[in-house]
């Protein structure tokens, strides 16, 4: 496999080190929890730094079957279908890894997370794009991802609500995109890290509609724990997990035992956490979206979850955009994800809302003000 580190990870603000950021509205993801904030009812001199069970902790994946049950509209989920991974990036190059090889092609929405697309390029399957378009607010039609099928297609790969741009899939699309999988006999992929982050009403989780579905998603977006490592894939195919088990088994036998009971204890307390972080994420959001509506020069479609948006700058011809990111961090000291993370041209950009404080987030949005004539 030829792997290549991709921008996002290369320019990623723990790389570029947290101190020389002062606004940091490039993270995907809520604010990092601190360890204080895991509630620890018993003390974790006592556990037993053994290789855990390989598909992952049972209790974690009890809670993690349950949570999604109440959703289920074909059947509920069973432990046995949850297999935890090295966060939800692991469980996208587990099943990557597994359904691709050289040569085959996957269906992938762009733009996504750069994971989502380098992993296959680097197997050597053939990429095909469904390009989302600003003009019809990055919204996927179906049949179109129905057309781009061809017969080495391994799976679609889609993630909802989108990371960068924070759209949700309305309506039924979810339930038309199952079937067009399907009906062309290809597994659908849907990349859920965001699911519990969506404005409304949640989207039952993606797995439960087919056994040819695979749900991935992980602690780090919503409940900012990114640092615990702790991902998931859930799917009803029994013997499809047990590949992506020994998938698993041959990269890290079993995950960290001292990052999954700490996952367990948080999830077991998740749904408080869960009310407080959406009230301060809706905080957020309407602090972003008054400042869109003041907005010449900068345009977007309004997110639909998530705490990620990705506006664009209206007259971008006018415009040194490498020379604007530079003085918007070097002068203003502030940092947004570029539109080259994701693909995309550099007068798109990703803005994370969630991870500053709203002081911070205030600051940010000014200073993309203040760059703008400074870039010219
Ligand atoms: C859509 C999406 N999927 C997966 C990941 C990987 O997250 P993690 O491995 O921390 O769970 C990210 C991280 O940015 C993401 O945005």
């Amino acid at each position: 496999m030829l792997y290549r580190r991709m921008p996002i990870e290369i320019e990623s603000p723990e790389q570029l080190g947290y101190g020389s950021i002062r606004n940091n509205l490039s993270e995907s993801s809520y604010a990092d929890a601190f360890f204080r904030d895991i509630p620890l009812d018993v003390d974790l001199r006592d556990l037993v730094l053994c290789y855990g069970p390989h598909a992952g902790h049972e209790g974690l994946r009890r809670l993690i079957a349950w949570d999604a049950a109440p959703q289920a509209s074909s059947g509920p989920i069973r432990p046995e279908d949850v297999l935890l991974t090295v966060g939800a990036a692991g469980a996208l190059f587990i099943i990557a890894t597994t359904l691709l090889e050289k040569d085959d092609e996957i269906v992938v929405v762009r733009p996504n997370y750069a994971t989502n697309i380098e992993t296959p390029r680097a197997i050597g399957a053939k990429v095909r794009f469904i390009d989302l378009r600003f003009e019809d607010g990055f919204a996927l039609d179906p049949e179109e991802v129905g057309r781009a099928i061809a017969p080495s297609t391994k799976y679609i790969s889609v993630t909802y609500p989108h990371n960068p741009t924070g759209v949700r899939l309305e309506g039924g699309r979810l339930a038309e995109l199952v079937q067009v999988a399907g009906n062309r006999g290809v597994r659908l992929l849907v990349d859920e890290t965001y699911r519990d982050m969506v404005f409304g009403e949640q989207l039952p989780l993606a797995a439960t509609a087919s056994p040819d579905v695979i749900s991935v998603s992980s602690l780090s977006k919503t409940y900012g724990l990114p640092g615990l490592r702790t991902g998931w894939i859930v799917c009803r195919d029994a013997q499809l997990m047990q590949r992506f088990l020994a998938a698993k088994e041959q990269m890290h036998i079993c995950g960290p035992v001292v990052d999954e009971e700490l996952a367990y204890r948080y999830f077991l307390h998740k749904s408080e956490y869960h009310g407080r972080i959406r009230a301060d994420i809706a905080e957020k959001f309407g602090i972003v979206k008054m400042w869109m509506q003041q907005q010449d020069d900068f345009e977007w479609v309004q997110p639909g979850g998530g705490c990620v948006c990705f506006p664009r700058v209206r007259r971008p011809e006018d415009l040194d955009m490498d020379k604007f990111y530079r003085i918007l961090l070097e002068k203003h000291g502030t940092y947004v994800g570029p539109g080259h993370w994701f693909d995309m041209p550099k007068h798109y950009m990703r803005i994370g809302y969630g991870w500053p404080t709203q002081a911070q987030l205030k600051e940010g949005l000014e200073a993309l003000n203040k760059t703008l004539p400074e870039a010219g």
